[in-house]
């Protein structure tokens, strides 16, 4: 019977065992290390199934376990593991898929910290090889593959560009070869994009972001198989210790109760500011996967059931004051790193990138100072307009 009911429905309802915690409509935080058990029999039959028993809270926290098991629900998975991070998610996967001398494959414009886990630890510390390739080409991804690849690593829409992969193909060639796949499914959220049902292995998500909403906590969560999933929990869970905290767990659980509506928002508001700005004369382009001119649209449209709230966007100026103008007028716009929270933010890639890169380095990436990457929130889509449109009328004034 709960199988057939609506996902938004699932999200507000916990597990029948919470409803005998005198009803509480909130399942109680179980802000525990460890967990006691009656006898020397009770503490031995719990070690025989680890995974699902709780004994020390680096393993299974009840809390957390609740939490995990909705987040499966809502991406089609068998299970996934909540992490104190993205980046140990991100982490986790990546070291569980691969062993010293592996090839990884993967995109020239993942999230920034994902690449330099590749190039700053994982080629140093285990000899791990590695190719990047555009994505948008499965030919491309076909021929980069070697006796030695394990696997093939995506973001769709991907950082910055928010360019796309296609994943039914990229999970077919990898199955004929036998290499795992796992995706970033950040942007999209378990509820516009279901990865699995496309045939990827593990689905990865910093719940920072959309899952979060609400810019207070930072987690991350990787979906997958029964198989896969109790394996990372025995290896790279336990062992590396990136656990997730039970009060952050509860904090999720909250904002899962509202993604579907927090989506819708985003979704609108993005969408009307994505056609603003792609018809404003001082911007140069707009990078938006809901936009039906951008260039995989079809793609978009064929393996995502909706779009988010970020989006990148070059001004037509690349005179610097004139672009700190602009960016240092918004008001409602805040500026600062991350996204998919309840506020709209603004940030310029080229500030860090400026800070971590040689300056010949900064030039390949083809960053210019007038890019723009906007978070855009859950305020009145009329006002964010008028924001922007109050700061786009000082550039030339
Ligand atoms: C696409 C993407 N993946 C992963 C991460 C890392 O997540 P966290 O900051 O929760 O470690 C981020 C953070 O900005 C991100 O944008």
């Amino acid at each position: 019977m709960a199988n057939k009911r609506h996902i938004e429905t699932l999200m507000m309802h916990d597990n029948d065992q919470y409803q005998d915690q005198f009803g509480a409509v909130v399942p109680p935080i179980y802000q525990n290390s460890l967990f006691t058990f009656s006898s020397w029999e009770a503490i031995e039959k719990a070690f025989e199934d680890k995974i699902n028993n709780s004994i020390y809270s680096r393993g299974k926290n009840p809390t957390v376990a609740l939490v995990e098991q909705k987040i499966a629900t809502l991406a089609g998975g068998d299970k996934s593991k909540l992490f104190s991070s993205g980046m140990a998610a991100v982490s986790a996967a990546m070291l569980h898929c691969l062993s010293a001398g592996d090839h990884i494959i993967t995109l020239k414009n993942i999230y920034g910290p994902s690449i330099s886990l590749i190039n700053d630890f994982l080629i140093p510390k285990m000899n791990i090889e590695v190719t990047y390739v555009s994505g948008s080409d499965v030919d491309e991804i076909a021929k980069a593959i070697k006796a030695n690849t394990r696997l093939i690593y995506l973001e769709s829409p991907s950082s910055v560009i928010f360019s796309l992969q296609n994943l039914s193909a990229i999970a077919e060639i990898a199955k004929k070869h036998n290499i795992a796949t796992a995706i970033d499914n950040t942007w999209a959220t378990p509820l516009f994009q279901k990865p699995l049902a496309l045939g990827i292995d593990l689905e990865i998500h910093s719940c920072s972001k959309y899952l979060g909403g609400h810019s207070d906590i930072v987690s991350g969560v990787v979906i997958g198989s029964n198989k896969l999933i109790d394996a990372i929990h025995v290896r790279e869970y336990e062992l590396l210790g990136a656990k997730m905290a039970p009060v952050e767990a509860s904090l999720l659980l909250r904002s899962l109760r509202t993604l579907d509506l927090r989506m819708a928002r985003h979704q609108k508001s993005a969408m009307c500011i994505a056609e603003y700005l792609s018809a404003h004369p001082l911007i140069e382009e707009v990078n938006y996967p809901g936009l039906s001119s951008f260039p995989q649209a079809e793609l978009a449209r064929q393996q995502m059931s909706g779009f988010s709230g970020l989006m990148s966007f070059r001004l037509k100026t690349d005179n610097p004051k004139e672009i700190k103008t602009f960016f240092n007028s918004l008001e409602l716009f805040k500026i600062g790193v991350s996204w998919g929270g309840h506020e709209s933010l603004i940030y310029a890639p080229a500030i860090s990138c400026m800070k971590e890169q040689s300056p010949e380095q900064f030039e390949k990436m083809g960053i210019s100072l007038g890019d723009m990457r906007i978070s855009v929130g859950l305020e009145n889509v009329d006002d964010l307009l008028a924001d922007l449109s109050n700061a786009l009328k000082l550039i030339n004034a």
